[in-house]
């Protein structure tokens, strides 16, 4: 391939895991046993995605964030059989961000990403090449997919879900290990964090209380850092933190989900200076008013582990909405208080970066104030959203509770 092209294999494929005592377990992968390589693309970038499925039963693979046509964007309707391959060719149309890519089936992406099946995909431009932030990888630049999973006494992936909903595991993974470390050598630290669980919401922070600044939203970086001890993330979004070592050589210091540990941070005791985070990141695009935009609801509803968006389960043979490209628009997400409501709900869009407008009528906070493709709507919350999709096709919206999504509460829009 030209230095302007790339190619990707791809390789949907059966493995054992010993995730305990060496205990193997089930699993499948991407290229290996359990979950799958970053794929590293740059802006501007023509990539073709060879993706051989070596399962026995049917997969797609879906880029989630990635801005591409809806032919190329590996939902429902991009099956790949047992034995076939999958070659969708798209030039990379946005900026530098943190994406992912897991299986999109009716009925079977919440099993086969519990095995297995999940990676990360990254966005490289100019800007985030000049602006001077920890980028070597596996040094100063880390990803972390976070995933809470429970495991039989002999070791195998135990999955469990009832009627009211999935029963949240009892072992946090991390890149597909348990009770993960890593040797600080610098003193910022850029982690990039998944929530890959199929339904668990994590608030990240630090067990020493610190602060760390967030660079980047789901789809990329924010305009400025965003000082916190805390975030949350829901499942599917993404954020980019910068942990600060200075002044902490020699230390500790654990990654927390909630209270469980997720990456224990062992300092060394001497770190080395690898510059400081930049007060402006990214120039991203003014709003504008929203008035005089066509306006669309969306009300999440579920009972249980099934839900449905506008009183309507999924159906791929029907079109719920039809949105003309390049045209903003204004979505109203709404998650209405009910008796058997089963609480929030990370609602997603293919195809697309959105901007939150506002959330219960209040401007988003400094975490909700960059390109999104994920927003989760708690219970009785209502967000507004400025959307506008730049790529032709029928792309999905959907709860990104995957069992919410594969009980039918996902929708279609046709852009044209
Ligand atoms: Cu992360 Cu419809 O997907
Ligand atoms: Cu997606
Ligand atoms: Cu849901």
């Amino acid at each position: 391939p030209s230095p302007d092209s790339a190619l990707y294999e791809i390789v949907v494929e059966k493995g054992k895991t010993a995730f305990i005592d060496g205990k193997e377990a089930d699993t499948l992968g991407y290229n290996g046993t359990y979950l799958g390589p970053v794929i590293r693309l740059r802006r501007g970038e023509t990539v073709e995605m060879n993706v051989a499925n070596e399962l026995t039963e049917f997969t797609t693979v879906h880029w989630h964030g990635l801005i591409v046509d809806g032919e190329d964007d590996g939902g429902p309707h991009h099956g790949i059989q047992p034995g076939e391959r999958w070659a969708p060719v798209f030039t990379v149309d946005q900026g530098a961000a943190t994406l992912w890519y897991h299986p999109h089936l009716m009925g079977n992406t919440s099993d086969q990403v519990y095995y297995g099946l999940a990676g990360l995909v990254y966005i490289d431009d100019e800007v985030s090449d000049s602006l001077g932030l920890p980028d070597e990888y596996g040094v100063d630049d880390i990803p972390l997919i976070v995933q809470d999973r429970s495991f039989r006494s002999d070791g195998s992936l135990d999955y469990r879900v009832n009627m009211m909903g999935v029963i949240p595991g009892d072992t946090l993974l991390v890149n597909g290990g348990i009770g993960q470390f890593f040797d600080v050598t610098t003193e910022r630290l850029r982690i990039r964090i998944l929530n890959g669980s199929n339904s668990e919401n994590f608030t990240f922070s630090m067990s020493d209380g610190s602060i760390f600044h967030m660079i980047a939203s789901d789809g990329g970086l924010l305009e400025e850092p965003y000082g916190t001890d805390g975030i949350t993330l829901s499942p599917g979004e993404r954020a980019e933190i910068v942990a600060d070592f200075s002044g902490k050589a020699g230390k500790t210091v654990n990654l927390l989900a909630g209270n469980r540990n997720v990456l224990e941070l062992r300092a060394a005791s001497d770190i080395r200076d690898n510059g400081a985070v930049p007060e402006r990141l990214v120039e991203i695009e003014e709003m504008g008013s929203p008035t005089g935009l066509k306006v669309r609801y969306f009300e999440l509803q579920s009972m249980g582990i099934s839900g449905a968006i506008n009183g309507k389960t999924f159906d791929m043979e029907r079109i719920d909405e039809k949105v003309r490209l390049n045209e903003p628009e204004v979505w109203i997400v709404t998650n209405p208080p009910g008796m058997m409501q089963s609480g929030g709900h990370p609602f997603h869009v293919h195809g697309v970066q959105f901007r939150i407008l506002s959330r219960d009528g209040k401007l988003p906070g400094p975490a909700e104030r960059g390109y999104k493709d994920t927003v989760f709507v708690n219970t009785g919350e209502e967000v507004r959203i400025l959307i506008r999709f730049s790529k032709v096709g029928v792309f999905m919206y959907h709860c990104h509770i995957l069992e919410h999504e594969d009980n039918g509460m996902m929708g279609q829009i046709l852009v044209e």
